[in-house]
């Protein structure tokens, strides 16, 4: 550890909460339903590898199979005001459950899987309408009960549509927005629609993906192609695949580019990365604490219209 600087700290909007600026993001620390598979040894391992590391945030989901139990699992006996637990809510099911019955049930579960008696923060989760979780006695009426008895800390939407993550901002009842995949060094749509108006409102910024669901690291291109099949990202992974060359020829890790590029922007408040061994989050947290000079910065906006 001893070599790798301490992750800085951000404040998560008006949450008011300090975490580090690199999360855990918890969709891979499952048995195989995102990218490779890993043993529940293997995710355990990479929990406890990252709070070595100091990382304070950890965000999962009921949707990522085996992930909120192994997170509890490696979390049980570390102080619990140290760590910023982040779940969500409406996936998980099939179908999805917006309902406030489902609701407090999703929540009952992951606290039971989280071996905890608050969470920190829960999202609705990936929605494909927002008007269910919006109802009078549906998702987010519940979620503000549970905040108001204390269960919870905050509420959140994490969701790809920017239409709905621009409502939630707008609403008054959302603390936090979760978007993905659309800030990183090869789309910058989010910042567009919604950074100005998530800081005005003092609503917290979340960045999934910032590794393009693994496009952007040094994994070899064949396998991370073959390990997404699923995902629609044709344009972007061209791109993607531009971006890495552009930075080995230069000489700068891609993932240190990659991660940094995130958090340049002073408004987002954690960025997750979506790691799955001890091995990775260390890759991961070296990569934010590096030294990335400003010449490259300085190239990237001029030689690829990035900044
Ligand atoms: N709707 C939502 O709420 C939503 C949507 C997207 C993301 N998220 C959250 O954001 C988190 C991060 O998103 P993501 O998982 O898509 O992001 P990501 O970090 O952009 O990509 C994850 C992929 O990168 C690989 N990877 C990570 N670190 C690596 C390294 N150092 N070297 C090589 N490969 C590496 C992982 O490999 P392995 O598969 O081998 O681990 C995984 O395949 C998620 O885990 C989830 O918590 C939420």
């Amino acid at each position: 550890v001893s070599d790798i600087f301490p992750l800085p700290l951000r404040r998560l909007g008006r949450t008011e909460r300090l975490v580090t600026a690199l999360g855990l993001g918890g969709a891979a620390l499952n048995t195989g339903s995102y990218g490779r598979t890993y043993t529940e040894a293997e995710s355990i391992a990479c929990v406890r590898r990252a709070l070595e590391l100091g990382v304070t945030y950890f965000d999962t989901s009921p949707l990522y199979g085996d992930s909120e139990r192994r997170i509890g699992l490696a979390l049980d006996g570390w102080p619990r005001d140290r760590v910023f637990l982040a779940t969500k809510t409406g996936t998980g099911t099939r179908p999805k459950d917006y309902s406030g019955e489902g609701t407090r049930r999703s929540v009952e579960e992951s606290l039971r899987r989280l071996r905890t008696e608050r969470l920190d923060l829960v999202q609705i989760h990936d929605p494909d309408d927002l008007s269910p979780a919006l109802a009078p006695g549906g998702a987010l009426d519940v979620l503000q009960r549970f905040k108001e008895e204390g269960v919870i800390g905050a509420i959140g939407l994490g969701v790809r549509s920017h239409e709905f993550l621009r409502t939630a901002i707008h609403h008054g009842a959302f603390d936090t927005i979760l978007t993905y995949a659309d800030f990183n060094l090869v789309r910058q749509t989010a910042r567009e629609t919604l950074f100005a108006d998530a800081r005005a409102h003092g609503v917290g910024i979340i960045l999934g993906s910032p590794l393009l669901f693994g496009y952007l690291t040094n994994r070899p291109w064949e396998q991370v192609v073959a390990e997404h099949k699923d995902i629609e990202v044709s344009e972007d992974a061209r791109r993607a695949r531009e971006m890495r060359e552009w930075a080995e020829a230069r000489g700068v890790d891609i993932v240190a580019l990659a991660l940094q590029y995130c958090l340049r922007d002073q408004r987002v408040g954690v960025v997750l990365v979506g790691a799955g061994t001890p091995e990775e989050i260390e890759e991961n947290v070296r990569a934010v604490t590096s030294d990335v000079p400003e010449t490259v910065w300085a190239a990237l906006k001029k030689e690829m219209g990035v900044e």
